[in-house]
């Protein structure tokens, strides 16, 4: 694009007879005179039709981010804690290219378990990311320059993200299907069916735990059979975990899947965020992983993955590593932490009992069972665009218009709220269903 608006302005420039078609105005309406104005993120559309809206009543549930039943943002104590033990540190160097080694140790061990034989085996390759953004992208990228015949598989539908990741690393993109709308649950035929058309060295998308945007995961079972069909494709699985402990309150149940397919010796990759579960969101700190066969095979890898990320940012930031090594290398810090993981996880839930027992007791026709039964930020409501439209003008209620509820945003004051609105708008004539 730049290359089309420099060759106008090359060409606009040598025609001029004039000294002032080089003026500076000249020079910055020519440069970039071709350059459209790019599409609007649908999240940040509704955000500022959210602000725009003077009722005091409304409701955001579009953001995904963590609030408090007050709908405030929240900074964990714990990391309150990490911050005073280490506010007045005098290292304010840069990090290594990989980041900072001890913060990558620790966390591969939440994410793989403490006695995983790849890390006893020293087969892990690892560098700290900007957050879970920065560990997709890095894979992307490595996919591109080391597995070109590779092509990712990505669920349907998925983060909307993934799909711009895997565009601007120019690896070629495949979908899976994994939502089924007429039970709001997993397809899980229809994922096994499209996995199986993969071939030998394909890279598959896997949501380790709550799956955005549906809130729904595969039971162990399933993620048995789909461990055992990959293995067998030999396919690479790649974990994007973006709310470890956030979904169940637990860092270990919501690690299972990784641990399935640990056990069926899979070599895989890992983006792990800590944007949700320690509400570290704007600190962008995760860490970026691959198990390789042998540790020479990681110890290449890992020099690969740091190479790509020079010329990008050369080195991550130090301030969420020093947080998440002291939160996660002290013991007393850490209980504590996953004490207030499982607070926020804890909320989440009981607010969806509360929706769906709210909707219940209003009778309505339509099945809410899928409220409780998803997991983790979002609630994949099932309603159409329309009603999602309907719900934003006639009830100041915002939510992208596939349906997605961010549960974050629903506290005890206002899901009766939110759950007479829903029934209102399924229960017109104009209800399409799911
Ligand atoms: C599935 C998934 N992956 C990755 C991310 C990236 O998050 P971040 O870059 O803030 O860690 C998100 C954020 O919403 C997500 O839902």
């Amino acid at each position: 694009m730049l290359q089309r608006g420099a060759t106008a302005f090359l060409r606009r420039g040598a025609c001029s007879s004039h000294a002032s078609a080089f003026s500076t105005s000249a020079v910055a309406q020519s440069l970039f005179n071709d350059v459209p104005v790019a599409a609007k993120d649908p999240i940040l559309g509704i955000t500022e039709a959210f602000l725009a809206d003077q009722n005091p009543e409304k409701m955001n549930l579009g953001v995904g981010a963590y609030r408090d039943d007050d709908c405030k943002p929240v900074v964990l104590n714990v990391v309150r804690e990490a911050e005073s033990r280490v506010a007045g540190s005098n290292f304010m160097e840069y990090l290594p290219m990989g980041g900072m080694k001890a913060f990558t140790d620790l966390s591969v061990q939440l994410a793989f378990g403490e006695d995983a034989k790849p890390i006893q085996e020293g087969r892990v390759a690892a560098v700290q990311s900007l957050s879970g953004t920065g560990s997709c992208r890095l894979m992307a990228d490595f996919m591109h320059r080391f597995l070109p015949e590779s092509r990712i598989w990505i669920p349907k539908p998925t983060w909307a993200n993934h799909h711009n990741i895997w565009r601007d690393a120019q690896v070629q993109q495949e979908q899976y299907r994994y939502y089924k709308a007429e039970t709001r649950g997993l397809d899980q035929e229809g994922l096994l069916e499209d996995l199986s058309k993969g071939k030998a060295g394909d890279v598959v998308l896997l949501h380790a735990c709550a799956h955005n945007p549906t809130g729904v995961d595969p039971t162990p079972e399933q993620w048995k059979e789909i461990s055992k069909l990959m293995k067998d494709k030999q396919l690479f699985p790649f974990f994007d975990m973006a709310y470890q402990g956030f979904a169940s309150g637990d860092c270990t149940r919501d690690a299972q899947a990784i641990r399935v397919f640990l056990e069926d010796g899979h070599l895989m990759g890992c983006s792990q965020s800590y944007a949700k579960n320690m509400g570290l969101y704007g600190q962008r700190i995760g860490c970026f992983s691959i198990i390789a066969e042998t540790p020479e095979e990681a110890k290449a890898v890992e020099s690969q993955m740091k190479n790509i990320a020079r010329p990008m940012y050369s080195n991550p930031p130090l301030h969420g590593a020093l947080l998440v090594k002291e939160i996660l290398g002290n013991s007393d810090l850490k209980e504590q932490w996953y004490e207030e993981v499982k607070g926020m996880a804890e909320r989440i839930i009981s607010m969806r009992t509360l929706l769906r027992q709210n909707l219940e007791d209003l009778n309505s026709t339509m099945p809410w069972n899928h409220v409780t039964e998803q997991i983790g930020m979002f609630c994949f409501s099932g309603i159409s665009p329309e009603q999602v439209d309907s719900l934003a003008k006639d009830h100041s209620i915002y939510m992208t218009r596939n349906g997605r509820i961010s549960m974050a945003g629903v506290t005890s004051k206002n899901v009766s709220r939110l759950a007479e609105a829903l029934h209102k708008v399924t229960s017109g004539p104009s209800t399409t269903g799911p």
